[in-house]
């Protein structure tokens, strides 16, 4: 590939629950700038989202919350594409591919697979088999770069092998191995009770909380029992690691000093954070609200980017029906050629 060739980028968000303040320092702020960056694709992974709700109302409803959310944040349906995953059948299609090109071994050294069960997720082989469906998600689009969380690293390696078993048995370049792309720019984003912040830990701040349940959060992140007007230490303390996220540098030292000289409370830095907060994320609330009042375009959004997505996919997943020997009759209506190119091609088989 030449240097001046543009990269297809691309990256999958589930829609399992409203996103939160890690999710958007460790992932969709960079979504967010990528997209100036190349040829992006952005997906919100319903398909992946089925392994843990079964409920369909909740999925339809957190897949329209996450689009609201990503358009409100900045994301560009003219800079990129921005689709709904299972308004491109090839995915799944490519999956089952993938899947039998993967030993089972392979997906028992999963690390993902055995916390979500570990967090009680029932074990179901969707969930066992995650890796494959995000493997074809990022295959499907000969995608270059895939920017994620270092969470998501294995999934990377084991896309990447798959690729490489696949093109080896079929003796070709069919599937282009994407360079790993793991945003490391941003430490673990802690929750209010200190662990990583996570919808699966239910100690979220969300984007969007604001009023009294983000001050409530807010109030509620734990802190050790130092007095107030003793010297704290900033570096151990959860409220500053949020801090950080939000202030400039010169920020930062001014309250990094407060905090050592003593005589400034939890309380004090925690209001300092809340008005953080509202500060930063104060005008996107405004235009996620006057979105949701034009849920039209909402929709033709998802639809437009469908649709590119959709004729993408094609283009890969056409030569591997070839190659694999797998093919579509209801097509041949349309290409008279096709069809009589399969019936020479099995023809050679048969006496006639
Ligand atoms: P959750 O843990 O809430 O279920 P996901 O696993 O859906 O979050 O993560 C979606 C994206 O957000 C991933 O790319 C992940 O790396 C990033 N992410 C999630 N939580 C955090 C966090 N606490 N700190 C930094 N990045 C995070
Ligand atoms: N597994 C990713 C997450 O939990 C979401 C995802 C699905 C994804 N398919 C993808 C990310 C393809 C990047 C590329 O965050």
């Amino acid at each position: 590939m030449s240097q001046n060739e543009t990269k297809t980028i691309l990256s999958g968000i589930t829609p399992s629950g409203k996103l939160h303040l890690g999710n958007y320092f460790g992932a969709i702020r960079q979504h967010i700038q990528m997209q100036e960056q190349g040829d992006a694709f952005y997906f919100i992974a319903n398909y992946h989202s089925l392994t843990s709700i079964t409920d369909g109302d909740e999925i339809r409803q957190n897949t329209y919350d996450i689009a609201l959310d990503y358009l409100a944040l900045g994301l560009d349906p003219e800079k990129c594409t921005f689709f709904a995953q299972s308004d491109v059948p090839q995915v799944t299609e490519l999956a089952w591919i993938l899947g039998t090109f993967c030993p089972v071994s392979l997906m028992e050294k999963g690390v993902a697979y055995k916390d979500k069960v570990a967090q009680g997720l029932s074990p179901n082989i969707g969930l066992f088999t995650y890796p494959i469906l995000q493997a074809a998600d990022i295959l499907i689009y000969n995608s270059d770069i895939v920017p994620v969380g270092q969470d998501q690293k294995q999934n990377i390696e084991i896309c990447r092998d798959l690729a490489g078993k696949f093109n080896h048995n079929y003796g070709g370049d069919y599937l282009k191995l994407p360079e790993e792309h793991i945003v490391e720019s941003v430490a673990v984003v802690p929750g209010i009770d200190g662990q990583k912040m996570s919808k699966s830990y239910g100690n979220t701040i969300g984007i969007f909380d604001e009023g009294k349940t983000l001050k409530k959060k807010v109030m509620s992140i734990e802190t050790d029992s130092t007095p107030l007007d003793d010297p704290k230490d900033p570096e151990s303390c959860n409220v500053f690691a949020l801090i950080k996220l939000f202030a400039d540098q010169e920020k930062q030292d001014e309250i990094a000093g407060k905090y050592k000289a003593g005589g400034y409370g939890y309380g004090h830095a925690k209001k300092e954070l809340l008005g953080m907060i509202n500060d930063y994320f104060g005008d996107v609330r405004e235009k996620r609200r006057e979105l949701a009042q034009n849920m039209d375009y909402v929709v033709d959004v998802l639809r437009e980017g469908g649709e590119k997505a959709r004729e993408r996919a094609e283009e890969v997943m056409d030569p591997i029906r070839k190659i694999t020997g797998l093919f579509h009759t209801h097509k041949y209506e349309e290409n008279k050629a096709g069809k009589k190119k399969m019936i020479e091609a099995i023809s050679k088989h048969y006496d006639i």
